[in-house]
């Protein structure tokens, strides 16, 4: 034990990663047992860039990755150097990775290259199936064969890692620290409306109609799949009495089939990616949310709005239990059924659209940098 703080750096790249790590490094910085080292690869630009100015986050190194429709392998190669690179010269004590991503995962085996804990924050989802999510499935159990701390949102995120052999002294169950991020900007929205008044505009334009709000960007989802989910939103567009609202992913595979295929619509409303605050007001003006996001998935339950899940399979089960999720795969005429449905019955809508809050109540991060303390001061 030293006197000086415990270094940790906190390594993210994309949007949701950086959602679901401000409120994290936050409580970090507010712990003077710990200096946050915040190391952003820029998986994303824009759209993380989006995250981290509402977060105020200022990054300590940037490595600037991006590359217009970026494939894995490259992207991964360079992860892998440029991480490492920082370890190098930051000479960590510890280094947090989030979640499923490129970045995550490349994060994670550069610090263990160099024998560094690493700490997993959203431990143990899995699916089961390596190509769905693809390839998020296998990231998650690379980096989770190599942590040293997980950090689950859910009992049975706890409960897959135990299946896989791993201490149960090493994992601790937080709630996901996506409930914290929506808790805050929530409260940032309530105190200051004009931060989400971008979508004014649009509330007026589809006053009365009922609103369903759209995201998609799965590369398992590219081609077929992202041709099927246009087809479906044309087909629901045919209604006079709904208006849709999505935010089109930066990712080249989604823009070329939507733009081709959803411009002109009147009911149809193709933005571009909204900033958090803007985000989450589209979630309390939805009726429905339909997508094939993770994080979706988890914040649609706890404002109780009925999420339609565009995948196959989901590591994140705990929104079907609690049923306001439900796996609809990528058939149109299946979403089209599904939301008409929920459109139609009442009841079938006031089953799914009860609040619930399967993956935490918004203390996961100081949950985190608690058990934290314990592991590197023991307190
Ligand atoms: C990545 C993650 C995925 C996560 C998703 C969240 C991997 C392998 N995939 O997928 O797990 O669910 O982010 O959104 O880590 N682009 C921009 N600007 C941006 C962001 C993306 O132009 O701000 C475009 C670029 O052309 C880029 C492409 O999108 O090359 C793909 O980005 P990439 O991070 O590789 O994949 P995503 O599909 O976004
Ligand atoms: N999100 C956002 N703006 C948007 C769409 C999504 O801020 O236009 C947020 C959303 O609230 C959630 C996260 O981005 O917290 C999900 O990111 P994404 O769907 O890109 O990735 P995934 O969660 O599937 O990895």
């Amino acid at each position: 034990m030293t006197d000086q703080p415990a270094k940790i750096l906190v390594i993210f790249g994309t949007r949701p990663e950086a959602i679901k790590l401000f409120t994290v490094v936050a409580a970090l910085k507010q712990d003077p047992r710990f200096e946050p080292i915040v190391c952003v690869s820029a998986q994303h630009r824009a759209m993380l860039d989006q995250v981290l100015e509402i977060a105020g986050i200022v990054p300590d190194h940037d490595l600037d990755l991006m590359r217009p429709n970026q494939t894995l392998d490259g992207l991964t190669a360079a992860l892998l150097t440029e991480l490492g690179g920082v370890m190098d010269r930051v000479k960590p004590d510890r280094v947090i990775v989030q979640g499923d991503t490129a970045t995550a995962m490349a994060g994670a085996l550069a610090a263990y290259y160099r024998k560094l804990p690493v700490d997993h924050v959203e431990a143990g989802l899995r699916s089961g199936n390596i190509y769905h999510p693809w390839p998020e499935e296998v990231n998650r159990k690379i980096i989770g064969g190599i942590a040293s701390l997980h950090f689950a949102p859910t009992t049975t995120s706890e409960a897959a890692l135990l299946r896989e052999n791993v201490s149960a002294d090493r994992v601790h169950v937080t709630g996901n620290t996506v409930i914290d991020a929506l808790h805050w900007v929530l409260g940032r929205i309530e105190a200051q409306p004009s931060l989400a008044g971008g979508l004014d505009e649009l509330a007026e334009r589809f006053k009365g109609k009922r609103i369903i709000g759209v995201t998609s960007h799965r590369r398992e989802n590219f081609g077929h799949g992202m041709e099927n989910i246009a087809s479906a939103i044309r087909r629901i567009a045919e209604r006079p009495d709904t208006a849709i609202i999505f935010p089109v992913h930066l990712n080249p595979n989604v823009r070329a089939v939507m733009n081709e295929r959803l411009v002109g619509l009147d009911n149809v409303a193709l933005i571009e990616p909204l900033d958090y605050p803007h985000f989450a007001r589209l979630l309390s003006m939805a009726e429905i949310m339909l997508t094939d996001s993770g994080g979706v998935q988890e914040e649609a339950p706890a404002l109780g709005k009925p999420v339609l899940v565009m995948r196959e399979t989901t590591e994140r089960p705990e929104g079907v239990v609690a049923g306001t999720a439900r796996l609809v795969g990528t058939d149109s005429s299946r979403i089209v059924s599904e939301i008409f449905s929920l459109l139609d019955d009442k009841a079938a809508y006031e089953a799914m659209a009860r609040a619930h809050n399967p993956f935490g109540d918004g203390q996961a991060s100081r949950r985190i940098v608690d058990a934290l303390a314990q592991e590197v001061w023991g307190a």
